[in-house]
């Protein structure tokens, strides 16, 4: 079991790139698998969850090219997909499990799907019910609330639903089940989520129409796509949101993180960050993969405690934990409510933060949809977060957090069970000691 341990006392400083957004590498992946012919799909995320997606492919008969930086996908055409003749791990990622679940459900052959330990403990429901209504054939343990999943491929039927809560990957997994499905499926969300899928549905010229909150595809449309070349998945700012946050907290630090997504459905954290009183300046806005990018420039920065309630939680929704640490850190109370969602995440992100943020000598009351965390104010002396040996539970944002809180610590801290970073930043130790020796 591999450990972190930061020593804290420099700023970060310099200029970094960040991998590829995770979601949209998930998305590209599958969309170039049903593509007629060949993609290319460049700056991809190499974390362990996307290689799986990678992997699962490759079971269902999809000739992938492999390198560091650039995926070459043979795409099979929309019925292309084969028989596996294993089960498919999805590792860690619960996108790639759900969103594979409404991809397959359609199709004319059977497939297990699992995970591992945190992705067999989280709701898979929320996708298997609204498939079932499709006329999907699911299997899976408690009545198909958990993984592993057995999908027998049906034929099915377009429905018109409501999701119960908003989520890309439920909405994603509907959609993807709604092009091999007879008629138009309609899907209806209470906020926006993410549209990482819409998007790209969109790159690749497969029509979708959005009305208001509700989204309309033709399934089964004689429509064939074929696949793109040299498409450019957008920084993650979901992983750049570490050091967007480390920049702001560590003093003296002056960070530029370059094309990084800004997609709206995702930049909560800069407008929470913003309201708290952080210094980040977006510039060069561009297009890649008809996603919105940018470059950041983030300097450190006294932040206030603020009320974030359940309006913030969609496009924020990674980063609770990362924000839990700008909280801790922070002048005053920070109240976050409308956050249940957080608990069904790669961990109890409610439980896990409060207890290890504790351990760091902060003050946080936990409630059932989010907590209370007493920011500490900026370090004096031993009066600031203090350093600690700490847990990731297994959570790869978790475990970043953690090392970022430990860099604003007044004595060193240590990170037990760091592997899981692998899943989404490979290299995320690296880059921070870059940035921790770099001289501007
Ligand atoms: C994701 C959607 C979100 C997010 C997850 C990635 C996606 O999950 O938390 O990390 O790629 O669609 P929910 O759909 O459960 O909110």
């Amino acid at each position: 079991m591999s450990s972190l341990t930061i020593i804290p006392g420099r700023p970060l400083k310099g200029t970094l790139s960040v991998p590829g957004d995770k979601s949209i590498t998930h998305r590209a992946i599958m969309l170039s698998a049903l593509a007629e012919g060949e993609s290319t799909i460049k700056a991809y995320c190499r974390g362990e969850d996307c290689l799986n997606t990678v992997r699962a492919f490759q079971a269902l008969g999809v000739r992938i090219d492999e390198s560091p930086d650039q995926l070459r996908v043979h795409g099979k055409g929309l019925w292309g997909l084969a028989e596996p003749d294993r089960p498919i791990d999805c590792g860690n990622s619960g996108t790639g499990i759900r969103l594979l679940a409404g991809l397959l459900a359609g199709q004319d052959f059977f497939t297990v799907l699992t995970g591992d330990e945190s992705v067999r403990r989280r709701p898979m429901g929320r996708v298997v019910r609204p498939l079932r209504e499709m006329g999907a054939t699911i299997a899976g343990r408690k009545g198909g609330e958990l993984a592993p999943l057995a999908v027998t491929g049906s034929r099915l039927k377009a429905i018109e639903y409501q999701l119960p809560l908003p989520s890309a990957q439920v909405k994603s997994a509907l959609l993807f089940a709604a092009l091999f499905a007879e008629g138009t499926t309609r899907v209806t969300e209470p906020r926006l989520s993410r549209d990482h899928t819409e998007r790209l549905f969109r790159y690749f010229g497969i029509p979708l129409d959005r009305k208001g909150a509700t989204i309309a595809l033709e399934g089964r449309s004689p429509l064939r796509w074929s696949g793109v070349n040299a498409l450019v998945v957008p920084g993650d700012l979901s992983a750049a949101a570490f050091f967007i946050v480390g920049a702001t907290i560590v003093p003296d630090s002056d960070v530029t993180v370059v094309g990084v997504g800004v997609n709206p459905t995702r930049t909560g954290i800069l407008e929470i960050l913003s309201r708290m009183g952080a210094d980040i300046q977006i510039s060069n806005r561009r297009e890649e993969a008809g996603e919105p990018v940018a470059d950041l420039r983030i300097k450190s920065a006294a932040l206030r405690g603020i009320r974030i309630g359940p309006e913030d939680i969609p496009q924020t929704i990674d980063e609770f934990p990362i924000l839990c640490v700008a909280a801790a850190v922070a002048q005053g109370e920070t109240i976050i409510s409308g956050a249940e969602e957080l608990r069904v995440k790669e961990s109890d992100r409610i439980t896990t933060m409060a207890m290890e943020l504790r351990k760091m000598g902060v003050q946080i009351t936990e409630n059932p949809d989010g907590m209370v965390i007493q920011g500490l104010g900026p370090s004096h002396g031993n009066q600031g977060l203090q350093g600690a040996v700490c847990a990731s539970h297994g959570d790869h944002r978790v475990a970043m957090s953690l090392a970022i809180a430990g860099l604003a610590a007044c004595s060193p801290t240590v990170i037990r069970d760091t592997e899981c970073i692998e899943t989404s930043f490979p290299n995320f130790e690296r880059k921070m000691l870059e940035l921790l020796t770099e001289r501007c």
